[in-house]
């Protein structure tokens, strides 16, 4: 019997990811450096995978994946080092960047804010404090102004959840706090910097899709009764779609980051998150490929919008279960496709190795290896099998 093919749609996006702070190496002038600084990472970022100088590599490691995008960031402390005074040398790098990855015949997928923000905006500002939005207006203004022709997508905040959550509620990212009343601040600010961002870009360029992308769990429950269902559904909820809801149709589509489920258990005077799974990863996260499909018809059940998958990946450092990961992660994507969502790409995280942030280089999410010395970039075998997935614009069963 011949083996059957899921075939994804035609013009899907096969893609990879990855962000400025994590593999540009050399930003000094963010929130992070400080971070790192008070030793709250475990390495240094230094020159992470020296990316801001090896970008047309990386361009050509992308397309020898025969993917047809790629999700960047932009540093906003290299574009504006000081408050209202830009960098037209960075805007030029990134300008050089974005024409190289047209020329390889690569989607441009921008993200403007992957969490690193300059240190005059933390010292003054932070998303906590109301001045927070207009900062952010002026960077997004202006950038758009000058790269507007080489987006293809925009999203405007990578993971608000995390942003808000470890920053300041865990106080694990920076700024560090641990205060609920921030915590809303900058709950409202983020939200009113996405819509005021919409607005801005959409006057610019009217036809460039832009959204956000949201770090999304598939929440289920430890034993059973109606509170822990009831719990459950809110934290689902609030995790996952709150930020969307908020920002209402300033959304042209829904950015899904998935990595993994998560149960809840019930715990005097809160609950407690904890994967569920026996089989976790190199960080300890489990692997739970329905969870896409329960988060994807989800998505398209509240929203109708188009779906990108914008991150999915896994830390694993000797590649044992990467090219399986993916494999059933898009097994369930399909699923999803057959029942009528408009998913339209489908991006895995990360191209290289990069800085893990807090874990610093010892998590391994690359489909290439990055040697910490030379820098030389190394496929992984998984890659390969991605690189066919991408070639054949699906996945064979056998
Ligand atoms: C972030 C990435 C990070 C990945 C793995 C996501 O939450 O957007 O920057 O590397 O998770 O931890």
């Amino acid at each position: 019997m011949p083996n059957k093919k899921l075939k994804f749609p035609e013009n899907f996006l096969w893609g990879v990811g990855t962000s400025s702070h994590q593999v540009e190496g050399g930003n000094e002038n963010n929130d992070w450096y400080a971070w790192e600084q008070k030793g709250k990472t475990k390495e240094f970022s230094g020159i992470a995978c020296d990316s801001w100088n090896r970008f047309q590599e990386d361009n050509a490691l992308v397309k020898s994946l025969n993917c047809n995008a790629y999700r960047i960031s932009l540093e906003w402390s290299k574009i504006e080092p000081e408050e209202n005074k830009f960098s037209q040398e960075a805007i030029k790098h990134y300008r050089d960047l974005l024409v190289d990855m047209k020329i390889k015949g690569i989607k441009r997928f921008v993200t403007l804010n992957h969490w690193t923000v300059p240190l005059w905006f933390s010292q003054k500002y932070g998303w906590h404090k109301k001045g927070s939005v207009l900062a952010f207006q002026r960077f997004v203004e202006k950038i758009i102004k000058e790269l507007h022709q080489e987006i293809d997508l925009c999203i405007t905040f990578n993971e608000p959840r995390l942003i808000l959550n470890k920053g300041y509620a865990s106080g694990t990212f920076p700024p560090g706090k641990k205060n609920p009343i921030l915590y809303f601040l900058a709950r409202k600010n983020l939200i009113e910097a996405h819509k005021k961002a919409y607005v801005i870009i959409k006057k610019i360029k009217p036809a460039l899709p832009v959204g956000i992308t949201q770090f999304c769990n598939d929440f289920d429950y430890f034993g059973e009764g109606r509170w822990q269902n009831w719990l459950t559904e809110k934290v689902e909820n609030f995790y996952n779609w709150h930020f969307f809801d908020q920002i209402g149709e300033t959304k042209d589509f829904i950015g899904v980051n998935y990595y993994y489920g998560a149960k809840i258990k019930l715990t005097y005077p809160f609950y407690e998150l904890a994967t569920y799974e026996k089989k976790v990863t190199d960080i300890g996260w489990g692997v739970s490929p329905e969870g896409l499909f329960e988060i994807v018809m989800d998505a398209w059940e509240k929203y109708k919008k188009p779906v990108y998958i914008l991150e999915n990946g896994i830390a694993d450092g000797e590649d044992k279960y990467r090219a399986e990961y993916i494999k059933a992660h898009l097994r369930a994507l399909h699923k999803t496709i057959r029942k009528g969502v408009d998913v339209r790409g489908y991006f895995y995280w990360s191209l290289l190795d990069n800085f893990e942030w807090n874990a610093g280089y010892e998590m391994k999410f690359g489909l290439f290896a990055v040697d910490r010395k030379t820098m030389e970039r190394k496929m992984r075998p998984s890659a390969l099998e991605y690189a066919k997935i991408c070639k054949e614009n699906g996945l064979i069963l056998d």
